[in-house]
């Protein structure tokens, strides 16, 4: 399938579309968010979980670097690895370990860790579109086809 483009007017078209991606989420799925700082990472993320029923505040992982959310179809873990001095503290952390066939996992700024990450089933960027957003979604793998196929 080809990459999906989308343009998001405010920041209640970021939140739907998470909204609407998080129907279509199934275990083990990995998932890169990528854009400039303040592009609306987190607001994507945060349309995700509060559409897979999570009803707390969802906080940025901008500076626990992680966030976990239990579900009962899935644990969802939500990175930001923006701050990440060393590409190498995605080992040293510990967090290969949450890149396994059962989880859903997000992860922003996966370019601080780059060529060490597994490949992403879906790659979402968001770039800025003068007060707006333009979306571009492009599936890396089978599942992330079936993810997209299921959205469009
Ligand atoms: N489609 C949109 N159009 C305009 N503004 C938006 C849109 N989506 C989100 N925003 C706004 O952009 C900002 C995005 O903040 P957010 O924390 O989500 O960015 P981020 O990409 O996670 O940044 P960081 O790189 O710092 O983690 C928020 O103020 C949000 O209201
Ligand atoms: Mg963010």
């Amino acid at each position: 399938m080809k990459e999906l483009k989308i343009l998001l007017s405010n920041e209640k078209n970021t939140l739907d579309l998470g909204e609407n991606l998080s129907a279509h989420l199934f275990e083990g799925l990995l998932i890169f968010l990528k854009g400039d700082l303040g592009a609306g990472k987190t607001t994507l993320a945060r349309g995700i979980i509060r559409g897979l029923g999570y009803v707390g505040s969802v906080k940025s992982p901008t500076y626990s670097l992680f966030e976990q959310y239990e579900f009962d179809a899935f644990t969802l873990n939500h990175f930001d690895l923006y701050r990440f001095a060393n590409p190498n503290e995605w080992f040293s952390s510990g967090f290969q370990e949450y890149v396994n066939s059962y989880d859903v996992t997000l992860i922003e700024w996966p370019e601080k860790s780059a060529e060490l990450l597994p490949k992403p089933d879906l790659e979402i960027e968001i770039l800025y579109e003068n007060e707006s957003r333009i979306v571009i979604i492009n599936p890396f793998t089978k599942k992330g086809n079936k993810c997209l196929v299921n959205l469009s």
